[in-house]
């Protein structure tokens, strides 16, 4: 292997930068070329290339976003579309991809590997946590902190007017950012997709709450929960029912992508980018990085992808206990 590519795809994640650092550096140690791919799939359908030396990713592993930019390529999806990424990529001479992201990401870098059998190894990137094969996958931590940290905010102005407050945050059909950023901001409730905690317990609970004295609330609700309402039914539903409450909603959308990434997020994708390019040059392909138990591993992309990342459901006990 002489040349590698490196790109980000999908949702961007805070600590993509400090990733496409690692990877770049790691091949300027080894002595081997670094293209960056720019947009992800639809870059490598265009040929929107350019080398990266080691000196060109100076000054990003504090940078949030992603320097390569991102996409969700449509094109890539067709057999059409990855012919031409295929055609670009021998043009360039390329020998093998680097591919951060998560699984839509992963799960292209397959398909693409079956059809040309290209060497590809994955870097878990995304806020949502929802990739099995790692503890915890690049710009989740950061997310983490950012909700924490606007949740903080949202308690002195709920705590001021005596309101209850639903928070919905990021993490598609997974509830990690709610659970342990609910748990981390000490909030009431946590509706997360793998546990359904249905209305009527919900009310219970308010009540509850109320009774025990408590005169501010906040709710934290991930977006893919399975109540059946979403965010705003949910909030005018529980105020139908329990005028006691005065309820508002806050939705806190891609604030929670962006930001410097925290110093566990830098070490995390700096650890798996050079283990990445290391993997490479090993021969090996088709494999995702990942942390485990503070150990850098390797899981199948496949597995990666349909594999199941279980949430500790034990944080929802703890919780309950907590909101006494
Ligand atoms: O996968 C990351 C994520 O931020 C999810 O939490 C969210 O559901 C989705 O991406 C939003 O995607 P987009 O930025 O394309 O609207």
């Amino acid at each position: 292997i002489e040349k590698i590519g490196v790109l980000t795809s999908g949702g961007d994640a805070p600590g993509m930068n400090a990733a496409i650092r690692a990877v770049v550096r790691a091949c300027a140690y080894y002595n081997i070329e670094c293209v960056g791919v720019y947009r992800g799939y639809q870059g490598l359908i265009e040929g929107d290339f350019k080398m990266l030396t080691a000196r060109n990713v100076s000054n990003i592993i504090n940078r949030g976003g992603t320097i390569l930019k991102s996409a969700r390529s449509k094109e890539f999806r067709t057999k059409e579309g990855r012919e031409k990424a295929y055609k670009e990529i021998k043009k360039a001479e390329i020998d093998a991809l680097v591919l951060i992201g998560g699984d839509g990401t992963f799960t292209g870098g397959m398909v693409f590997n079956q059809e040309f059998t290209l060497p590809c190894i994955g870097i878990p990137g995304t806020i949502d946590n929802d990739i099995c094969g790692t503890n915890f996958t690049i710009g989740y931590d950061t997310a983490l902190n950012t909700v924490v940290d606007v949740i903080d905010k949202i308690r002195d102005t709920a705590s001021s007017h005596n309101r209850l407050f639903f928070v919905e945050v990021m993490g598609r059909d997974a509830g990690f950012i709610a659970l342990n950023a609910g748990v981390g901001a000490g909030a009431e409730e946590i509706l997360i997709p793998e546990e359904d905690l249905g209305l009527d317990r919900l009310l219970e609970s308010l009540k509850r709450t109320k009774r025990s004295g408590k005169s501010s609330s906040i709710v934290v609700v991930s977006e893919g929960d399975k109540i059946g309402k979403n965010v705003f039914e949910l909030a005018d539903y529980v105020e139908e029912h329990l005028p006691q409450y005065e309820v508002r909603v806050s939705v806190l959308g891609h604030m929670q992508r962006g930001g410097a990434p925290s110093c566990f997020d830098r070490v995390l994708a700096t650890r798996l980018g050079v283990k990445a390019v290391e993997l490479l040059l090993d021969g090996k392909s088709n494999l995702m990085v990942g942390l485990i138990n503070n150990k850098v591993e390797t899981t199948d992309l496949d597995h990666a992808v349909k594999g199941q990342h279980e949430i500790n459901k034990e944080l929802l006990r703890v919780s309950d206990i907590m909101s006494i």
